[in-house]
């Protein structure tokens, strides 16, 4: 987690430091900082302010006199040491001449903190950042450039790490490394930059580079030199953005969640666009997975988190139904650490938003190292996850700011839907006109879901009736049971309420016993083949003194009459229905954190990308 960024060869850095940290604040805001390398001593501004860390430091930074040209910022997410100034980034060595951002974990600080202590170091925060610092200091004592020195760092340290320091005696270059975070650097005319993600850029410059693991940049005005661990010197790897900087910001809407919420027909649109290869079948972004290969599977596992876990499990009922393989889906931090039987006839699709979420990267590498074959669905493109992999599908959202998934959500549960299409397609379980059948209702759902976004301000009067409710139940069945998931989610990260996502045939075997007058229960309702049992699971609670809340099919005054509120959406096939049945889950939990007074864009304790255990 954490949010990093570093220019060299501006006239004006401090400014530009400062508006990359609001773009990267979704990666965390528990502290932010500023360093810049000041005509012969490092200049520094720290503040931990909650949610408000970036605008304070925004507020109270003011550019040193002496006129620098470099500087690196970060915003915080706090792992190792509690939010606080002393713990906020950037990190200085003992000389106070070199400064240090870093986004991800030092796993063996604390037996590197033990040997600088005895070697006179004194170290000022609690953080596992600051060893860096302190020994990069050491390498520079012994004569050692600033890119040798960090490069000769990264061999004793383990763990993930992007980072970028500056040196007082060097004022404008800086050295940027990575290990297992991400990190993009980038070149303009006199200038360069590093950041851990594109928006942050978009403003300066579209000539960026990824860096891989274990190599070191030197960021130079309008110069750029990438080296290996080993000190051989690589050509970067050009990265292609297609999107605006105009897409990276808010556009007019009071914050990311209701513009991105509003982009979901367009992100569902944006991922089914040019699926076509040039036989006419279904075709990946990037593959270097044949369809014999794919024919060759005799099992599917899909491994994700959160958000994207809940689209696995959509994803689940459509492999299973259209292309007849079994599916399991698990949560990467668990599938890790157990001993999961794979082999070269396992199909391993890795699902994120960021394609930077630790634990399903290195789940989708054990994966891969038990044989399976490995599929990555992610919003980025040539995201660690995408390279991990044999074969990309890119979910073309644009870029998600809120921290909260939402048209990255839906972009999931098309591309998973697509790809159990082209599983049908390639085994056979779905004849040619059958899959063009399928792909004619996944083209009509931006309009659906166009539509349920439309009735927003129903969704606002239901929000406000339960604006004193605390306990929530969310109940679905079949496909409903995921999308239930998700809008108790939903609820919980933004409103902070209480709320559970159950299998609605499950309530009888214990979560009844918390049913009562207060109570909330919405429930997916939409007519999936389960409809009918559902409808006695709601009527159980409504005896038992629970609020109820339907989603349910447009004209459905059945489902309606069992409820005391009722969101109405489009009607579309159930297994389609997810993608329009979320939507109003998703307002709801939205103006629930408005009534109750949250930040919908930046809620607490959560950062957008994931890049710790
Ligand atoms: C919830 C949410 C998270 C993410 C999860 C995985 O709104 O956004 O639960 O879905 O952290 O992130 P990715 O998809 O980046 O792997």
């Amino acid at each position: 987690m954490c949010g990093i960024i570093g220019g060299t060869g501006l006239d004006e850095v401090l400014p530009v430091l400062v508006e990359g940290l609001r773009r990267l604040e979704y990666r965390g805001y528990d502290s932010a900082g500023v360093a810049l390398a000041d005509g012969g001593s490092i200049w520094r501004v720290r503040v931990a302010n909650g949610t408000n860390s970036v605008a304070e430091l925004a507020g109270v930074a003011r550019p040193p006199s002496k006129g620098s040209r470099a500087g690196i910022a970060h915003t915080r997410w706090a792992t190792h040491g509690r939010p606080s100034v002393e713990n906020a980034h950037p990190h200085l060595d003992c000389t106070g001449r070199i400064a240090l951002v870093h986004n991800g974990i030092v796993e063996n600080h604390l037996s590197l903190a033990e040997a600088l202590t005895d070697r006179g170091h004194v170290l000022q925060s609690a953080t596992d950042t600051e060893v860096l610092v302190h020994l990069i200091e050491e390498e520079v004592a012994r004569g050692l450039a600033l890119v040798e020195a960090v490069r000769s760092v990264l061999a004793t340290v383990r763990g993930s790490l992007a980072i970028a320091v500056i040196s007082a005696d060097d004022p404008e270059t800086i050295v940027a490394a990575r290990r297992a975070t991400p990190l993009i650097v980038g070149l303009r005319d006199h200038a360069a930059f590093l950041a851990s993600d594109i928006p942050a850029l978009l403003g300066q410059t579209r000539q960026l580079y990824v860096l891989d693991d274990d190599e070191v940049a030197e960021l130079r005005p309008g110069a750029l030199r990438v080296l290996t661990l080993a000190g051989a010197e690589v050509e970067p790897r050009a990265l292609e953005v297609a999107w605006s900087l105009e897409s990276a910001q808010k556009g007019g809407f009071d914050d990311f969640m209701s513009k991105e919420i509003r982009e979901q027909p367009d992100a569902v649109a944006n991922t089914l666009l040019d699926r076509l290869g040039p036989d006419g079948s279904l075709a990946f972004d990037d593959a270097e997975l044949s369809a014999e290969e794919l024919r060759s599977v005799d099992k599917v596992c899909i491994i994700a988190c959160g958000s994207s876990h809940h689209a696995a499990m959509v994803a689940k009922y459509a492999v299973e139904h259209w292309a007849r393989l079994p599916v399991e889906v698990d949560i990467a931090s668990e599938f890790r650490y157990r001993d999961p039987v794979l082999d070269a006839r396992t199909l391993a699709v890795g699902v994120s938003q960021s394609g930077e979420t630790l634990d399903t990267l290195v789940a989708m590498r054990e994966a891969r190292n038990s044989g399976a074959r490995l599929i990555a669905v992610s919003n980025v493109v040539d995201s660690s996850m995408a390279r991990e992999a044999q074969a990309a599908l890119y979910t073309h959202a644009g870029p998600e700011v809120g921290v909260a998934a939402t048209k990255t959500f839906l972009a999931q549960l098309v591309a998973l839907e697509l790809l159990a299409l082209m599983l049908a397609e390639v085994r056979g379980t779905l004849s040619h006109a059958e899959v063009s059948g399928w792909l004619s209702k996944l083209h009509e759902v931006p309009g659906l879901v166009r539509e349920a976004i439309r009735r927003s301000e129903d969704v606002d009067a239901v929000a406000k009736a339960l604006a004193d409710a605390r306990d929530f139940f969310y109940l679905g069945r079949h496909v409903g049971f995921p999308v239930a998931l998700e809008g108790a989610l939903k609820l919980k990260e933004l409103a902070y309420l209480r709320a559970e996502g159950y299998p609605a045939g499950e309530l009888k075997h214990g979560p009844i016993a918390l049913i009562e007058p207060g109570a909330v229960v919405v429930a997916v309702a939409t007519r999936n083949r389960l409809w009918e049992k559902l409808c006695s699971n709601v009527q159980e609670v409504a005896s038992r003194g629970a609020t109820v809340v339907v989603i349910a099919d447009d004209g459905d005054h059945e489902t309606a009459a069992l409820a005391d509120h009722v969101l109405w959406v489009p009607h579309a096939d159930p297994l389609i229905s997810p993608l329009v049945d979320v939507v109003p889950l998703q307002l709801l939990a939205y103006r629930l954190a408005r009534l109750h007074g949250h930040d919908p864009d930046r809620p607490r304790n959560l950062a957008k990308v994931v890049t710790v255990e």
